[in-house]
């Protein structure tokens, strides 16, 4: 094989691998698991080969679980912000915890006017714990910037307070389903009493979705809603002006009027 052939063979090899979800490698060498040789217990010999079988064990029940109740529970319980990312973190029942690295409980001034509400984390978000580190939070930064606010900010007038609907960063990034997004609400929910910001911003769809109980992001922009009886702002997520550059304009008329309501 040439090596332009072991170029395409390798290319194809990845690109396959790709379709099938991988996005990222864990290890330097590829482990073939077809060859790996394991060892199988052999079952114990009866000691005595006419001994009665044994009756079979009573059927264990499967006890349902209300997701959506545990989480009420747990999100009540929690008297501070330290509490409830203790809760969040403890809550086993969200499937998409499972493939996940950390939980992305908040990043900010828990004091600032205004929590930012969005989506959930990526990959970058998933390795440091926090949201918004990778590419769209350096333009989220960006566009606080614009407004004379920021994330780092001490003064709450001028400081921002970041929370994800999703703490965990779901498989290949897919949207939350409507049951994660349910197990979720009660969480956002005391968060948001907890933080008792003056304004909320609902950053995307999925934060819509979840306190609004809707979405259509391109239409809802830009218009007041209320959540918890705080005015809540719908704009476009970061990443969303980062593959549709067009729409800067319309989120810095956004970003203007929250700089307005603050004022
Ligand atoms: N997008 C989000 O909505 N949240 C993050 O933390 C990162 C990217």
């Amino acid at each position: 094989m040439d090596s332009a052939e072991q170029y395409y063979e390798a290319k194809a090899a990845l690109e396959w691998q790709i379709e099938l979800g991988a996005d990222e490698s864990i290890g330097d060498v590829p482990l073939d698991r077809y060859e790996l040789v394991v060892e199988v217990p052999k079952p114990k010999a009866a000691a005595n080969s006419k001994a009665k079988p044994k009756a079979a064990a009573a059927p264990i029940p499967i006890v349902e679980v209300d997701a959506v109740a545990v989480a009420k529970a747990a999100a009540a319980g929690a008297a501070d912000l330290a509490g409830l990312e203790a809760a969040l973190t403890a809550f086993e029942l969200c499937e998409v915890k499972l493939g996940a690295r950390k939980t992305v409980f908040a990043d900010g001034n828990p004091q600032a006017r205004v929590m930012i509400i969005t989506e959930a984390p990526d990959r970058d978000e998933d390795r440091e714990g926090k949201p918004f580190v990778g590419q769209a939070g350096v333009l989220l930064d960006r566009m606080l910037a614009a407004i004379g606010m920021g994330r780092d900010g001490p003064d709450p007038a001028s400081a921002v307070y970041i929370a994800n609907i999703m703490p965990w960063r779901p498989p290949q990034n897919r949207d939350p389903s409507a049951d994660e997004i349910a197990m979720m609400h009660p969480f956002v929910t005391r968060h948001i009493e907890l933080a008792a910001p003056d304004v909320i911003v609902l950053m995307g769809n999925n934060p819509c979705q979840t306190m609004l109980g809707r979405k259509g992001i391109s239409r809802m922009r830009g218009i007041w809603e209320e959540v918890l009886g705080r005015p809540a702002l719908p704009m476009f997520h970061p990443a969303y002006l980062l593959r549709s550059p067009h729409a800067k304009r319309e989120a810095w008329a956004d970003l203007l009027e929250l700089k307005a309501r603050l004022t």
